[in-house]
């Protein structure tokens, strides 16, 4: 078993001529959350020089990636099931003469490294979420013995990989996630980034802008900005000072084509006064914010490490909605962190019903190893978990529910981005992140326009042009 490698990938790529090599099939796959996918197309940008065509279907794979996730116990174990089924593939096709690589990437690479090769023969490759711009070389060193790369790397991976050719932007169509900062300084008690992602680094503002201006050139008209604590951004500007989250993003919307921004995930003490006042004062900033609370319980908030309290939530919310009477907000729960009461939790339900979420993702505490939650006494039994969730998504659901209804009738701004489910019909994206289905012409799609909201389905809204249809919002 080798160690990492040094090899910078532009060297080890010239020596074979990408126009030489015979093409291969690339299976990839990417589980958890929006960096993940971000990271995913990276890769399948940086191969396809390499000599690697996309392909969806696993038994003609040469190579494999799962890009892996390792935030629930449930999401680490689907890896080791997945790879069950990967070696039965790279078994069929061996016996048939064709060789195939297996690669286990993201955070479950990070966090097991050699104890994935141990517990599953089938892999040649674990390889971090921080060097995977090293694939190509890595690849071929583990042609000959399985490689582990979890070092995190002197070098900036950004700085190694390939910028997506225009047709591959366009094929993904009109919304682009963009990484402007990884990582994650503080250590709340259940979360396993700090040790998988490492510590926080922001990207330089003019390496972001290259990157954006190419996905407007190739007609993306929405940004996600992505960061584990994207909020926290501070990177350095073309004039060597720091930017902040705020002030890249006011960079970013002079950019011609961009006409959306939206950031995730963000910390509530992050959330500064520059960046509540942009929720005001830059309209392609989107009136819809995912801001984690976890619970609504003080001692739980104290026990996660969350480092505020309920109140100081509470805050951030009224001056948002007070720069924004618009916006609306998505959260993340956790249920059954160790420690949480029955009052505990209704304090959280309770906290639910203060505020109110437009949308929310919720979990059950699942103790991960190395985290300090992981060893607190007083773990949550199973089934009072799956009580306290149940009752938690019954009183999100009926708010979101609320929250859909009560827009009928609004005249909402609709980036359309692709063939509706009927014929006649096109679909987009409200500013709160709902598919909205129109009868339009097609020629409308990369547009936004008013719309007003007719209906609404358990997870979309339907509506018509709007009768000042021609303007460009
Ligand atoms: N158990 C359950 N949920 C978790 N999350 C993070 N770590 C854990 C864990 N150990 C949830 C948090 C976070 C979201 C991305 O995943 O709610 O905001
Ligand atoms: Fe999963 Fe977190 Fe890693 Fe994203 S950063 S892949 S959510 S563990």
């Amino acid at each position: 078993m080798t160690d990492t490698i040094d090899l910078p990938v532009e060297e080890a790529a010239a020596e074979t001529p990408p126009a030489a090599a015979p093409r291969r099939k690339l299976f990839i796959k990417s589980y958890g959350c929006q960096m993940n996918a971000y990271d995913a197309q990276k890769m399948t940008d940086l191969l396809a020089p390499a000599g690697f065509d996309e392909t969806q279907s696993l038994d003609e794979a040469d190579l494999v990636i799962l890009n892996t996730c390792h935030i629930r116990e449930r999401a680490a174990e689907k890896i080791f099931s997945e790879l069950g089924k990967v070696r039965a593939v790279k078994n069929t096709r061996r016996a048939e003469g064709r060789a195939t690589q297996v690669v286990v990437a993201g955070c479950v690479a990070q966090a097991e490294g050699g104890e994935i090769v141990r517990r599953q023969k089938a892999v040649d490759l674990v390889v971090g979420p921080q060097n995977y711009h090293r694939l190509p070389d890595l690849l071929r060193r583990a042609e000959a013995a399985p490689v582990i790369d979890t070092e995190f790397p002197a070098e900036d991976k950004f700085d190694h990989l390939p910028r997506a050719p225009r047709s591959a932007t366009q094929a993904r169509g009109i919304t682009a996630f963009v990484t402007v900062q990884e990582g994650c300084d503080k250590f709340c008690t259940f979360c396993v980034v700090p040790y998988t992602r490492g510590a926080e680094v922001s990207r330089p503002v003019e390496k972001i802008v290259a990157e954006v201006e190419a996905l407007a050139e190739a007609g993306v008209r929405e940004l996600t900005l992505l960061g584990q604590n994207v909020n926290a951004y501070h990177g350095e500007g073309p004039e060597g000072r720091i930017w902040s989250l705020a002030k890249l993003c006011a960079r970013l919307a002079e950019i011609p084509g961009i006409a959306r921004l939206r950031y995730t995930t963000s910390h509530p003490n992050d959330m500064d006064a520059e960046l509540i006042a942009a929720h005001r004062d830059l309209p392609a900033l989107m009136p819809y914010l995912h801001l984690p609370v976890q619970t609504g319980s003080d001692a739980i908030l104290a026990a996660m490490n969350r480092k505020h309290d309920r109140a100081a939530y509470r805050r951030i919310i009224d001056r948002l909605r007070g720069a924004c009477p618009d916006i609306a907000l998505s959260s993340d729960f956790i249920v059954g962190f160790p420690g949480e009461s029955e009052a505990d939790f209704a304090a959280t339900l309770d906290f639910i019903r203060e505020i109110t979420f437009a949308s929310a993702f919720s979990f059950k505490y699942s103790p991960r190893p190395g985290t300090p939650g992981a060893d607190l006494p007083d773990q949550v039994p199973e089934d009072v978990k799956i009580a306290r969730l149940a009752a938690l998504q019954e009183l999100l659901d009926a708010q979101r529910q609320a929250f859909n209804a009560g827009l009928v009738g609004r005249t909402l701004a609709v980036l359309f981005e692709k063939k509706g489910r009927h014929a006649g019909q096109i679909a987009g994206r409200s500013p709160y992140l709902q598919p909205v289905q129109v009868d339009a012409p097609e020629t409308m799609i990369g547009q936004v326009l008013p719309v007003e909201i007719t209906g609404v389905a358990t997870n979309s809204l339907f509506g018509r042009l709007a009768a000042e249809e021609t303007k460009r919002l």
